[in-house]
């Protein structure tokens, strides 16, 4: 075999035979590898990504969980992470950083109501630390005494760890992984298109929020400290709840001393148009946590974030004996890394300075409106997002949204793919409704590109379903 002079230098077949051997990959049932390759990602550029055998592909994804929100080949973030990583690469988030407290800083400035940043490494762990604040919140603060539970809306995902599973409302995700976690309380979803309660918007009293009073009354007030919810519910199927929808949320957790929870894992940093998912409400969380688009996915990086009400709580006196422990207890090898927050610093300067998330509202109005045409098809349901997140319900019929089936889905992606061009979809997350197409391309989009990717979708329904 050939001799590689540099460690970037690979052999096709070698790593692909490697990539067998080696790997087990996330969400992705291996026996299809028996007999067919698994996709090797080697380059990207704006939002091309080419593959290991050469082949191009315009991601319609931003890395396949809507992650790279200002596009691949980023040379500035690669420098800034490379200068930093020279000079200081690593002190563990006990101790402060430059990195650390310019981007806190960067994060408070983009929201003005809220104190204190706490880091860690992905979306699941930020949650993780938003549950561990309201446990431990419950039993050292008076007022919050025994206010231990959190409640989770159906459809909404918050993590992968065996916590965030607890607080997601996606059977499928869930099932074979219990028991979960004691404590976690499930309220019905939010999405118009399938009414937990029938109704239809315009003649509803908005019950997919009043109603979580019941929930919470029947659970018992006096036990609920938090609330999590999406924005918008991004991976059960890009669900938008009404104008009027987290108001009454924020009425209701405000009556009974619950602290909101706003995920904004996938919206956070532009994706729906406005810099963060719940600027499109009038809502104000005690508690924002958010990972993926932070650092644009050049490194890992996740952050909760606080009021100072709830950065408070954690203020004990040292000295006193039976509030020695009463602080945050918390520590993450990596959370706050240097390297990961000078990523994040670099990523959030272009988002500012090519004025992203102005292209979000202005090219997601264009993918909206040209995903609508793809109505002409009976089997689009349904087509709904904002900013540059949007979804495709696909149907049997109408009338009835009886979803199509996996094998039709599966058929359907599989065509979008041979066009050269790469969707998501809700994917083992519920059982008969993973029939949603999502795109949530990157922030630099272009019409021209937009218009590649519906003319995929085109081919693909009629391929598939003709
Ligand atoms: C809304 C939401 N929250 C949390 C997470 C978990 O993030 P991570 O995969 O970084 O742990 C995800 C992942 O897709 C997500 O969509």
């Amino acid at each position: 075999m050939e001799e590689k002079t540099n460690w970037l230098d690979y052999d096709v077949e070698e790593m692909v035979a490697g990539d067998k051997e080696s790997l087990w990959h996330h969400l992705k049932p291996h026996k299809v590898f028996e007999s067919q390759e698994q996709m090797i990602i080697v380059e990207g550029k704006g939002l091309m990504v080419k593959d290991i055998r050469g082949r191009e592909f315009l991601d319609a994804t931003s890395g396949g969980v809507w992650s790279v929100m200002v596009g691949y080949g980023r040379d500035s973030i690669a420098d800034a992470v490379c200068a930093q990583l020279k000079k200081m690469p690593y002190f563990a988030g006990v101790f402060g950083n430059i990195p650390a407290i310019k981007f806190a800083q960067k994060l408070l400035e983009k929201l003005p109501r809220m104190d204190k940043v706490y880091f860690s490494n992905s979306g699941s762990e930020a949650n993780e630390k938003a549950f561990k604040i309201i446990r431990q919140a419950s039993r050292i603060d008076p007022a919050r005494k025994g206010k231990y539970k959190i409640m989770y809306r159906d459809r909404d995902y918050h993590g992968t760890t065996i916590g965030t599973m607890s607080a997601t409302g996606q059977a499928q995700r869930k099932q074979d992984y219990g028991p979960f976690v004691e404590g976690f309380v499930e309220f019905p979803h939010c999405a118009c298109y399938r009414c937990p309660y029938g109704k239809t918007y315009g003649s509803c009293d908005i019950e997919c929020a009043r109603k979580v009073e019941d929930v919470i009354l029947k659970e018992g007030a006096d036990t609920i400290g938090g609330l999590i919810v999406e924005p918008i519910t991004a991976g059960g199927g890009i669900l938008k709840p009404v104008p009027e929808y987290y108001p009454i949320l924020q009425e209701i957790c405000q009556k009974y001393d619950i602290w909101m929870i706003m995920d904004e894992v996938v919206c956070g940093f532009g994706r729906t148009g406005t810099f963060w998912g719940h600027d499109h409400y009038d809502v104000d969380p005690d508690i924002i946590t958010m990972a993926k688009g932070l650092a644009s996915s050049y490194e890992a990086l996740s952050a909760t974030v606080v009021k100072q009400k709830v950065f408070d709580t954690f203020l004990n006196d040292p000295s006193d004996s039976e509030k020695r422990l009463n602080y945050f207890r918390d520590i993450s090898t990596y959370g706050g890394c240097t390297s990961a927050l000078t990523a994040a610093l670099e990523s959030t300067r272009i988002i500012e300075d090519e004025n992203l998330v102005e292209n979000s509202a202005k090219m997601g109005a264009y993918l909206n409106e040209q995903l609508e045409t793809l109505k002409k098809y009976d089997v689009v349901g349904d087509v709904r997002g904002q900013g540059l997140f949007a979804g495709l319900e696909f149907v049997t019929n109408r009338t009835t949204k009886e979803p199509i089936s996996e094998e039709q889905m599966a058929q359907l992606m599989g065509n979008v793919m041979a066009e050269n061009v790469i969707v998501g979809r809700t994917n083992s997350s519920f059982d008969g409704l993973n029939n949603i197409m999502n795109f949530a391309p990157c922030l630099i989009i272009t019409k021209e590109q937009i218009d590649t990717i519906v003319a995929a979708v085109a081919t693909a329904i009629e391929k598939t379903f003709s």
